[in-house]
């Protein structure tokens, strides 16, 4: 059987005396999209923490594609394809669209560039990373404004550049804090709509924490309600959602 792309298993987090995670079981098969809903301080941004490495868990493991990354660091994680969209730095404003993606680029482990120049030319190395940007700009549909520069494009535009700068590190997951915060609802669904075009074109998993279930229940695959720390339901998001449990738990039961 394939492994998940992500597994956390009894997860506990503390902070003094507050238990943020207590005892939390999630997993992120490959190819879905994956929501993490419950209300304020219900544990899910501390979850997104320790499965990106930001906090060391007090007692559990995480695992990565079958493979267990509990204690690495987050750039080790990066490494291995977990990436969380602020970890990709804010857009250049002066730069363009293109330049941005560009940026984004890494070298692959264990390569340096010393090896890329002996291995072949400079030149080649960038027209692939150059003809990698564009696959990218037009999966996502903002390839016509790759010269525009960041400062000039709409908020709906720099998510979908955040998360093509995301892209350039070839990740496996996402993990993503409010991707459609703050966005108008026609853009929100624009957005969802291309996180299921790279799930479906790329592959890759993403874990999502979004406050707006009406625009984005409709595209995700499975959905983990959490509340005090703990994950009070699971599955699809119709079943959650109408778990009293979970009505429950954003009335303040
Ligand atoms: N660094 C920290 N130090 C102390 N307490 C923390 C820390 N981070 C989170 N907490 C506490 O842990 C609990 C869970 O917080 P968390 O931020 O994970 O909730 P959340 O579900 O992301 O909430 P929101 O929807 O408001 O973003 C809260 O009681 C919070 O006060
Ligand atoms: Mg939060």
């Amino acid at each position: 059987m394939k492994n998940p792309t992500l597994r956390g298993i009894d997860l506990v987090k503390r902070f003094g005396g507050v238990v943020a995670l207590d005892g939390v079981n999630i997993e992120v098969p490959p190819r879905s999209v994956v929501m993490l809903i419950g209300p304020n301080g219900s544990g899910k941004t501390t979850l997104i923490n320790v499965v990106s490495g930001y906090y060391l868990p007090d007692r559990g493991m995480v695992f990565l594609n079958g493979r267990e990354i509990t204690r690495l660091e987050p750039h080790e994680r990066f490494g291995l394809g977990l990436v969380r969209t602020f970890q990709i730095p804010e857009p250049f404003k002066k730069l363009t669209v293109l330049e941005n993606i560009l940026l984004a680029a890494r070298s692959h482990p264990g390569e340096s560039a010393f090896k890329v120049i002996f291995r072949r030319s400079w030149r080649q190395y960038e027209e692939e990373i150059i003809e990698k940007a564009f696959r990218i700009l037009e999966l996502l549909n903002i390839d016509h404004i790759w010269d525009t520069r960041a400062y000039q494009l709409s908020g709906g535009q720099l998510k979908l550049l955040e998360i093509g700068r995301a892209l350039m590190s070839d990740p496996m997951l996402l993990l993503m804090d409010e991707p459609v915060a703050g966005v108008n609802p026609v853009l929100a669904h624009n957005i969802m709509e291309h996180i299921v075009r790279l799930r479906d074109n790329l592959g890759i998993s993403f874990l999502i924490v979004e406050h707006r279930l009406d625009i984005v229940l409709d595209y995700v695959d499975k959905v983990y309600a959490m509340h005090r720390g703990k994950i009070i339901a699971e599955g699809g998001p119709k079943r959650v959602i109408e778990n009293p449990l979970v009505a429950e738990a954003y009335l303040g039961g």
